[in-house]
């Protein structure tokens, strides 16, 4: 249940104490990839139901792994996502369309084929370090894929974008007690990329192998089967750009910008990502200088950072759009509402409704990271108008 903090808006009142009365249907998309982000399909849902009707133009500048943007197709309003991240872009992309199942098989079986008469060349360096986190077979197989579709991320086409994602989403995690895993690599985390010397002690200390299938077109198949989508939806919009600038990004103005804007320098979402991001032919030590997200900064640049955006996105919004942006508290220091009786004469929005979300503080803030323990006790969802 969501807790409303100020202002009484009748419309509102029951909206957020009906949770069992809310019937909600998860979208097996939504299972592509995980991503580090506190954003509940289903609190999007009913965001988009309450603010919004069908046929709406709904935009999120800071898609993360798509979820508005799915959200908003299965409402039928038209969906339109973008971020900067290379990794967040390949993954709502492949969340936007309406594809042939069969024409995704008939897809792998060609780079199956492909493969076996595949001459590879071992990077040496690169090999001694990821082997850490796959055996030799499956990092040929993913030096394979990393040639064919990681490293054309920007200019694939849908099937091939929805195949790229699916390995992005199987790439790392947990292997099952049998030996046996959905996963690629050693036993680890799905969501972070754990670093090389955790991995390696963890394996030693646990004594851990490699899954046992090591075909990593049979994963994918597994996985198509866990997560592709039957049901035509209205198609979605995607592009990588920086939401600092999102009102010159699509060249429409939107009816609601639906958002969860970076939390003050509480995740790195490249370092996070690390491996994935490897998979699309980044470097780990480059991915800073290679990709600038606005992760990672100090209070006063953090400000700067939202009143750039809250200005934007201003222009973005028709003359009575509204913009729904959920946002966490970082530390006692940080609350949201301090940070915008700062703010709020540099910026023309209205804060016209203010709810809190005391679930934020859940399993998957904690086991992110090292900052988990600055990170959100509540979420503020904040309705600002014109
Ligand atoms: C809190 S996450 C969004 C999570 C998303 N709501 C979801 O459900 O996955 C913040 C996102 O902002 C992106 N980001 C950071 N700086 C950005 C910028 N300047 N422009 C666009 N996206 C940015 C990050 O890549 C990350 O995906």
């Amino acid at each position: 249940m969501l807790i409303k903090s100020t202002h009484n808006h009748a419309s509102l009142k029951y909206l957020f104490n009906d949770d069992n009365k809310f019937q909600f249907q998860k979208n097996k998309l939504h299972e592509i990839c995980p991503y580090v982000a506190m954003y509940p399909p289903k609190l999007v849902n009913k965001l988009i139901k309450t603010f919004t009707k069908e046929g709406d133009l709904i935009y999120d500048p800071f898609s993360g792994r798509g979820t508005t943007l799915l959200e908003a197709r299965i409402a039928k309003r038209q969906a339109y996502a973008s971020d900067l991240n290379p990794l967040s872009f390949v993954i709502t992309k492949a969340k936007s369309r309406n594809l042939d199942k069969s024409k995704i098989l008939a897809r792998i079986e060609q780079l199956e084929n492909k493969y076996s008469h595949y001459k590879f060349q071992l990077n040496r360096k690169d090999y001694d370090y990821m082997k850490t986190y796959f055996s030799k077979n499956v990092y040929h197989q993913l030096c394979f894929i990393k040639n064919e579709l990681g490293r054309k991320w920007k200019k694939l086409n849908d099937i091939d974008t929805f195949i790229l994602s699916c390995f992005l989403g199987i790439l790392h995690g947990p292997t099952r007690k049998d030996g046996t895993s959905l996963f690629l690599s050693i036993s680890m985390s799905n969501t972070n990329a754990m670093s090389k010397n955790y991995v390696d002690n963890y394996v030693k200390k646990h004594h851990l192998h490699f899954p046992i299938n090591e075909n990593i077109f049979e994963k994918l198949k597994e996985k198509i089967e866990k997560v592709f989508c039957e049901k035509k939806l209205p198609i979605g919009n995607v592009k990588m750009k920086d939401a600092k600038k999102c009102h010159q990004i699509f060249n429409k103005k939107f009816d609601c910008i639906m958002t969860s804007p970076p939390y003050l320098n509480i995740f790195n979402y490249t370092r996070e990502n690390w491996i994935r991001l490897w998979l699309l032919d980044y470097k780990k030590d480059n991915l800073n200088k290679a990709i600038k997200l606005d992760d990672n900064h100090k209070y006063k640049e953090y400000k700067s950072f939202l009143v750039e955006f809250l200005n934007s996105a201003y222009k973005a919004l028709k003359i009575n759009g509204k913009l729904i942006m959920i946002i966490g508290d970082v530390e006692n220091k940080y609350k949201f509402l301090n940070l915008w009786q700062e703010i709020k004469n540099d910026v023309k929005f209205k804060l016209k409704e203010h709810y809190i979300d005391p679930r934020a503080n859940n399993k998957s803030t904690r086991k992110n990271g090292s900052k988990a323990g600055r990170a959100t006790k509540v979420d503020n969802i904040c309705v600002f108008v014109k």
